[in-house]
């Protein structure tokens, strides 16, 4: 039987709609369950929107709405992200769904049974945003921490659970099971946490004041305050106890959150499954903030980080791979367009996109669009071997990124992955398949390395699911692959010689990014912002003589050309077709931008850039008043 995986994230508030804050979370639990279900795990993955409490009583009055009716509203905007983000989970809980609400009352109920609550009197500095009492200790210049809001003094009769006789167990059982709580940090702030002691939990509000939550089933002027309400969806998701998902999955629970809500996931919970006769969950994963210019991102940040905006701004794997990639897990990163452009044009363009592109162009040109043969002597060991152990590379990036898995450390996982994107471009350029065969050893030497490379593509196609599954599965199907892999898959040979082979071209096209550099049509530079003698200084610009042109197959708009910089020829994309036909541009001398970083358009790699000017819809290339050798530098 395959071993169950259960994981959840925290279930969101309904005032707000989905972020990049929270869509982090979400991916970053969608890629573990991806991950975990690649590895053969039966994995169960959760998700959904927590609607009771103040700040959605609140909110919903702001907006002249009833609280559920806001709740439809924002908890289907949720749901429909996720749909749009490609989430894997496996349910969706609201809050005030009857199999919810039906398991707090029962808890409550045995927990009262049992002596775990009584009646107090209770006053406290409370934080309508956190929805909690904040003790003297905990207030920053009469403040909530987090909010910065002043916090209301709250005295009223409210039912206690008894947390505070659960401490010593707590603090045995965190220290008893280092990576309970993990990363350490967030481990070491609740040990530090508990070193004072640990008050009884105020767990009912009184309905006079708040209306909106589910009433105590032992005294119906109360409702349950809005965390012991909460936290309980990962169980009544389940069903609850004695319910065959319950019973399989529960043992085997993780949670994933942020650092905001470590208190109540850390320590409020652990007592609350103990004093319900439930087993604790075995890993709770924080990570840290995402920010804006240092701010922690919110509600309040507007549409930027739109969860939805960056999706459809850079695609879905884009995004994913960008916010895996660039946090390291457990600790704050910054949100910014140009990191997120960088990362998109280094990373996936040129590293991934260009390797891909690559390898299924090379095995279409020069192995008739077939996975070829190998034998061992062009193996690593074998007498003619050439380029390096690729297997061996992919093995330990496998391990690796099995490691960083177990930690949830997702942006080692892509580094190991990445590491070996190199290794497969740099076997490529030593092997240089595409060199011509002057014997049958070189030959054999080829058809060895495309071979390699194949296999490489391939369990990048299967390494890649849990991350970019867009790609990866386009990778996959490439290769002839449908289906969904497991990581057994994942293995040399697994793609048999004679698989048949499709060229992928743009799998991930280079941004430019408009916002930094808006580029007038054929002018180096941005429209009115001005650069310094340096930054011009860095754009090499030369004389090229085309040599040949051609337009680029199924584009309106594309020439292929192959001009010459003296001691090169290069091949160039420009995007000249409805202007210039092929043959006015043979033999003109035009001038490039001849360090750019290479992009690959309609499956063309371009080396460069040619300078064009545009006016009302005419575009006129710049050539020489004087004759200058191809090459020619131009200042
Ligand atoms: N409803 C509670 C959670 C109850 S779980 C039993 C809640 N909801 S929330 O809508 O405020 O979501 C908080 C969570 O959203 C964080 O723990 C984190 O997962 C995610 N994030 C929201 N903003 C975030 C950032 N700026 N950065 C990273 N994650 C953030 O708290």
């Amino acid at each position: 039987m395959s071993p169950a995986f259960y994981l959840t994230t925290p279930i969101y508030y309904v005032n707000d709609r989905p972020h990049l804050g929270h869509a982090y979370t979400t991916i970053v639990a969608d890629a573990m369950a991806r991950y975990r279900r690649l590895a053969g795990d039966d994995v169960w993955l959760l998700t959904g929107t927590d609607e009771h409490g103040d700040k959605i009583a609140q909110a919903a009055a702001k907006a002249g709405m009833t609280p559920l009716a806001l709740a439809d509203q924002n908890s289907a905007a949720f749901r429909e992200t996720w749909k749009v983000l490609g989430i894997s989970n496996d349910d969706f809980i609201r809050t005030t769904e009857p199999r919810h609400t039906k398991l707090v009352q029962a808890i409550l109920q045995k927990l009262w049974d049992a002596g775990e609550i009584y009646l107090g009197t209770y006053g406290a500095n409370y934080c309508f945003g956190c929805e909690r009492f904040y003790t003297e200790k905990e207030i920053v210049d009469g403040k909530c921490p987090d909010h910065q809001t002043r916090l209301t003094w709250i005295e009223e009769e409210n039912y206690f659970f008894k947390m505070s006789k659960y401490q010593r167990w707590l603090i045995e059982h965190i220290e008893r099971h280092p990576d309970f709580v993990r990363p350490e940090r967030y481990r070491n702030e609740i040990l530090g946490f508990l070193r004072d002691p640990l008050q009884d939990l105020s767990i009912s509000r009184p309905k006079t004041r708040l209306e909106w939550g589910i009433p105590l089933p032992f005294d119906d002027t109360y409702v349950t305050y809005v965390w012991f309400d909460a936290l309980i969806n990962y169980v009544s998701a389940l069903g609850g106890p004695g319910d065959p998902r319950f019973e399989k999955y529960w043992p085997h629970v993780q949670h994933v959150i942020a650092k905001d809500i470590v208190k109540a996931h850390a320590i409020y919970w652990p007592c609350m499954l103990k004093a319900a006769g439930l087993d604790l969950y075995r890993h709770l994963n924080v990570h840290g903030y995402w920010t804006l210019g240092g701010q922690k991102i919110s509600k309040s940040v507007g549409n930027l980080v739109e969860a939805l905006a960056l999706k459809e701004k850079y695609g879905n794997d884009a995004f994913r791979y960008f916010v895996l990639r660039e946090m390291v897990f457990g600790l704050d990163a910054d949100f910014s367009e140009e990191a997120f452009v960088g990362r998109l044009n280094a990373d996936l363009a040129n590293d991934l996109g260009n390797l891909v592109s690559r390898v299924t162009t090379l095995l279409v040109n020069l192995s008739e669009g077939r996975v070829p043969e190998t034998t061992p002597a062009f193996e690593v060991g074998g007498d003619h071997a050439l380029g390096g152990d690729l297997k061996g590379a992919f093995e330990k990036a496998r391990a690796d990124v099995d490691a960083a898995m177990r930690e949830f450390a997702f942006q080692r996982a892509l580094a190991a992955i990445w590491e070996f994107v190199g290794a497969v471009n740099r076997y490529i350029d030593t092997t240089a398949p595409w060199a011509r065969p002057a014997s049958h050893i070189a030959r054999g030497q080829r058809l060895s390395a495309l071979y390699n490379a194949a296999q490489a593509l391939w369990c990048l196609g299967v390494l890649l699911e849990p991350f970019l599954p867009e790609a990866a599965r386009k990778i996959r199907q490439a290769l002839g692959g449908g289906g969904v892999p497991t990581l057994r898959d994942a293995q040399w040979g697994r793609l048999a010689p004679g698989a048949s082979v499709q060229k992928v071209s743009g799998l991930f096209p280079r941004v430019v990014d408009r916002k930094a550099a808006a580029p007038v049509p054929g002018v180096v530079g941005a429209a009115g912002s001005r650069i310094s003698l340096d930054d011009f200084g860095k754009i090499e610009l030369r004389v090229a003589e085309v040599v040949a042109a051609e337009p680029v197959p199924k584009s309106k708009k594309l020439l292929k050309l192959t001009v010459s910089l003296g001691a090169e020829q290069r091949t160039l994309v420009a995007g000249i077709a409805e202007h210039y036909a092929p043959a006015d541009l043979v033999g003109k001398k035009v001038v490039v931008v001849a360090n750019l970083e290479p992009a690959t358009l309609m499956g063309v790699e371009s080396n460069g850039m040619v300078l064009a000017g545009s006016a009302d819809g005419k575009l006129a290339i710049l050539t020489l008043d004087r004759d200058l050798p191809p090459g020619a530098k131009v200042r």
